[in-house]
């Protein structure tokens, strides 16, 4: 019976990671979610997990190295999926430096304490004992030539504080697999979208908007190539790797579904006009005429595209949720979780979307 201790399942992926591992091995596995609570975290997003007995919830900073130390030393952790992170790239251009502190200094002090807590006197680490650290593909830069893909191979050249934060964390991950041959992979994931995810992305904040009748604002030409994945199939990736993947090697995770941002924009009023009954208020909001165009991200990188060969080959993953299916399973979770987003738009939200979009 493995035990995991997942950081940052409160979180968009995180959370959508333990529902995935619940509903797959039930009451086989152990699940200790640790988060900070920041605002992205939200236990709302675990309510039908926290009163399995095989789940616990410990509210501590990743960097809080004595806190990570008596989680480890509270049970035998045998497996560690580390999602915890500041993840919005356009607040890592506001805020770089605690993108530095919870992306970089919070995976030290998990790596130092899974460590120090699986380290035989020999030198190893004790046998089946795994850490997999969750990144993304925005480590290696921005494509230009159609016809690009990210490999594992592909130099990481990161632009925005945010990815150069996560490369770095990658960097201390891959070092100590080095220097220690400590027992870790690494996945590199593109755009997810899927069940909670937080409304400062761009899908989550285009279905609200689109339903209050707000205005859209699309970064530049809205020509920039996202590669979406549905993030259960992410979830099943990161199992998969862990479990059947190579120690110590990276995996590369996407589903070819390149598409622009404002293909997506029109995709969502699409299907929302579609999926909304006749004679409901919102269908009179949705709307064209919503699109703005904005000034755009700083450094805004042009085109994402995985090419997921290794993973497809190494440990059979494929993604099951076509874009088409995805986002209208995305948009019924937004509609059946209206409370969900009121409060998490409500109080503190009001102001970052002030400053982010009031004089774009
Ligand atoms: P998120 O912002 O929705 O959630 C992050 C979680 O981490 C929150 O629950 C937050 O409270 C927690 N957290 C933040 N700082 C913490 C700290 N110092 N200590 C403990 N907990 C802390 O992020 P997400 O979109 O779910 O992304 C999860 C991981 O996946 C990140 O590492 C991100 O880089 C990576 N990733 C995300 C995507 C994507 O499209 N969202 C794609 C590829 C990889
Ligand atoms: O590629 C994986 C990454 O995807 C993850 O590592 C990040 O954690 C995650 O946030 C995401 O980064 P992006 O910057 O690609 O995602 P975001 O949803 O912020 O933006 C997607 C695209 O949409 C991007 O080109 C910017 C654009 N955009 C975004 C917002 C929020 C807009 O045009 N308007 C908006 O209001």
């Amino acid at each position: 019976m493995h035990t995991y201790l997942v950081t940052g399942g409160a979180g968009f992926i995180g959370s959508n990671y333990i529902h995935y591992m619940f509903k797959k091995y039930g009451d086989d596995i152990r699940i200790i979610n640790v988060d900070k609570l920041t605002y992205a975290g939200n236990l709302e997003n675990l309510r039908d997990v926290e009163g399995r007995a095989n789940y616990s919830f410990v509210k501590a900073d990743v960097c809080d190295a004595a806190a990570i130390d008596a989680v480890f030393a509270s049970a035998d952790i045998d497996r560690v999926v580390h999602f915890a992170a500041e993840s919005h790239v356009d607040r890592s251009i506001e805020d770089p430096g605690v993108f530095v502190k919870t992306n970089v200094l919070g995976t030290l002090t998990m790596l130092n304490a899974a460590k120090k807590a699986w380290e035989l006197c020999d030198g190893s680490f004790r046998p089946d004992h795994k850490f997999l650290h969750v990144s993304t593909d925005e480590v290696y830069g921005s494509l230009t030539d159609e016809k690009d893909y990210f490999y594992e191979t592909t130099k990481y050249d990161p632009h925005s504080p945010y990815s150069a934060s996560k490369a770095s964390s990658d960097f201390m991950v891959k070092a100590f697999i080095d220097t220690y041959r400590f027992p870790a992979n690494i996945t590199n994931c593109s755009n997810n979208y899927g069940p909670y995810q937080f409304p400062e992305k761009l899908i989550p904040l285009m279905i609200n908007n689109a339903l209050h009748g707000v205005k859209l604002p699309v970064y530049g030409d809205g020509k920039n190539v996202r590669d979406w994945l549905y993030v259960e199939d992410h979830c099943k990736g990161i199992d998969l790797v862990q479990e059947k993947g190579r120690l110590f090697e990276t995996y590369n995770i996407g589903g070819h579904n390149e598409r622009q941002n404002i293909q997506i924009i029109h995709t969502i009023i699409d299907t929302l006009k579609e999926m909304l009954p006749d004679g409901d208020p919102r269908k009179e909001l949705v709307s064209e005429d919503l699109i703005t165009y904005v000034t755009d991200r700083k450094g805004h990188d042009r085109r994402y595209a995985i090419a997921p060969d290794k993973i497809k080959a190494e440990v059979g993953w494929y993604p099951e949720t076509c874009f088409e299916e995805g986002i209208r399973k995305t948009i019924a979770w937004y509609f059946d979780h209206e409370d969900w987003m009121a409060r998490v738009t409500s109080g503190a939200y009001q102001t970052y979307y002030e400053e982010m979009y009031g004089n774009r």
